[in-house]
């Protein structure tokens, strides 16, 4: 879901990136097909749990299709801005609201993870979906921004893709570039929310194939193969691919499916929710004196 080039030049993409090599994520962008994180809206309903977002001032970093977003406003009552890097998604997010009534509680604005376009201290609470902070070149850089625009006192909540084995170089940057984009260890995901000077950070696993079921609105997956229907794939899936990547991104497609399941039928990948709570100056200030 990420054609479009970050202003300041850092991508999602992997570093390996090849065009007549489509990505899982570009060709669910291309499909128009609506699909969710692993997890689904049970995942998007902890969060809001965790945080307690109930009436919250709340950022989605990465929001896509505004799917969660104007979910947190429904069901929250949510105050929510969703930033993403491509105005097509913020433009589809908008319409969304409307459609769902909820365009008092939701702004949707195009901008950039790196370099977040809002004051510092401005939000509650910040959140990414699969977003960003899971699958960018430079995590750390995404994470310190959510931080920085982020209330004292306030929580971060975010989930992605994540290594939860150990696999060979090579395959694993195969594995990034078919999936659409770097993935690290959720032992880095921690480190890099204390690094921007979160505290408390505490996670909750949500691997698993009863997750990766939960992909399609409304409809039960059994199997990672299936999450589209086979009219789906014949007739919206395997003309766009061809029209835009051809027959060889057509087959890379096909490989990529196979070859990504099993990684998270045999637990290698997997996602965790973490949270992380931005310390206020005095707090900050014992710590300091403490060490
Ligand atoms: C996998 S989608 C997730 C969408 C949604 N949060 C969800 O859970 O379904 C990742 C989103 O991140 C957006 N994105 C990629 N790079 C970004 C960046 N640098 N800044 C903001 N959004 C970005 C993409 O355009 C895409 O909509």
């Amino acid at each position: 879901m990420n054609n479009h080039k970050p202003q300041n030049g850092l991508s999602l993409k992997p570093k390996n990136y090849e065009k007549s090599k489509p990505s899982m994520e570009d060709v669910a962008e291309l499909s128009g097909i609506e699909t969710l994180h692993p997890g689904g809206f049970d995942l998007s309903k902890r969060i809001g749990e965790i945080v307690d977002m109930k009436n919250k001032k709340v950022l989605e970093v990465g929001c896509g299709r505004g799917i969660f977003a104007c979910y947190f406003a429904k069901f929250y009552g949510a105050k929510i801005t969703g930033v993403d890097i491509s105005p097509d998604m913020i433009e589809s997010s908008a319409a969304r609201a409307k459609n769902e009534g909820v365009q008092h509680l939701t702004e949707f604005k195009t901008g950039d993870a790196y370099s977040l376009p809002f004051p510092d201290n401005s939000f509650d609470i910040v959140v990414s979906e699969c977003g960003p902070v899971g699958l960018a070149r430079e995590p750390q850089k995404v994470i310190n921004e959510m931080v920085k625009v982020m209330k004292p006192t306030g929580y971060i909540a975010a989930h992605g893709p994540m290594w939860l084995k150990q696999i060979g170089v090579e395959a694993r940057k195969d594995t990034e570039k078919r999936i659409g984009g770097q993935m690290f260890a959720l032992s880095e995901w921690k480190d890099m929310l204390k690094k921007a000077g979160a505290v408390e950070v505490w996670e909750e696993d949500w691997s698993g194939v009863e997750q990766i079921s939960k992909v399609r609105p409304g409809k039960k997956i059994t199997n990672m193969n299936d999450v589209f229907t086979l009219w789906e794939k014949i007739m919206i899936i395997l003309p766009r691919t061809l029209r835009k990547y051809g027959l060889k991104g057509l087959l890379y497609i096909n490989e990529s499916s196979h070859k990504i399941s099993p990684l998270f039928y045999n637990g290698t990948l997997g996602t965790y929710l973490l949270r992380a709570r931005k310390p206020t100056k005095e707090e900050i200030q014992v710590i300091k004196d403490y060490h």
